[in-house]
């Protein structure tokens, strides 16, 4: 299953709402949202109360919420309450990921284990029964615009061959240039902040998405 998932980071915030309901009409039903904390990656984004804004005025978004912070635990169920379906956070934060997969867990979203591109992917096999989600990098994290690293696609093999049947998504430079490779490699969510919202036309970039599925 081949899922597109814009990045909120990329999008027109002024005209937010228009945004959404564009991407609604495309038929996109996710929206991944990025928070980052100026220490764990070197650059702020997004809090709680956005989140919770937008699910506000669009209840069937699934908001996908990526963690890019130290101490993620303390905000996981304050995201849930406010609309995350879905909650990734990063191997690198925590010398034991499993009480707060669990946690989200318990709490009724799916979990997410992501790693930075210098984190070697078997730092997630132990987990891998744990989490509903994996997400690779396949940019630095911090920044929206960068250029897709495309020596991180195999880990995404590496997770297929280590048996790992769960979502596999990509945030980073996807586009619709490497959107097939990263299929191909098992890939099942498609990050796109640049790619979608920037794109001369949205609408068609959905379209060649669901083409590929
Ligand atoms: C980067 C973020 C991404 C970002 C991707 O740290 O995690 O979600 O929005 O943006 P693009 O698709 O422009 O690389
Ligand atoms: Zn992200």
């Amino acid at each position: 299953m081949i899922k597109l998932t814009p990045s909120l980071l990329a999008a027109d915030l002024m005209n937010l709402g228009r945004e959404i309901e564009n991407m609604r009409k495309n038929g996109v039903n996710q929206l991944h949202f990025d928070v980052m904390d100026a220490h764990f990656v070197p650059n702020l984004s997004f809090g709680p109360s956005f989140c919770r804004a937008i699910h506000r005025q669009f209840p069937d978004l699934k908001m996908d919420v990526h963690l890019m912070m130290d101490n993620p635990e303390k905000y996981v169920d304050t995201f849930i309450q406010y609309g995350a379906a879905s909650i990734t956070v990063h191997q690198e934060a925590f010398l034991d990921p499993r009480p707060v997969l669990q946690s989200i867990r318990a709490a009724g979203a799916q979990c997410g284990l992501s790693v930075k591109p210098h984190t070697k992917v078997e730092a997630l096999f132990p987990y891998l029964n744990e989490t509903d989600i994996v997400l690779i990098m396949t940019v630095e994290p911090g920044f929206g615009g960068q250029k897709f690293m495309p020596e991180q696609v195999e880990k995404i093999r590496a997770l297929r061959q280590a048996d790992y049947t769960g979502v596999i998504a990509v945030d980073g430079g996807v586009n619709l240039e490497n959107m097939a490779l990263l299929k191909e490699a098992g890939a099942n969510w498609l990050v796109m902040g640049t790619a979608y919202f920037r794109a001369e036309s949205p609408a068609l970039v959905a379209e060649k998405v669901r083409e590929l599925a």
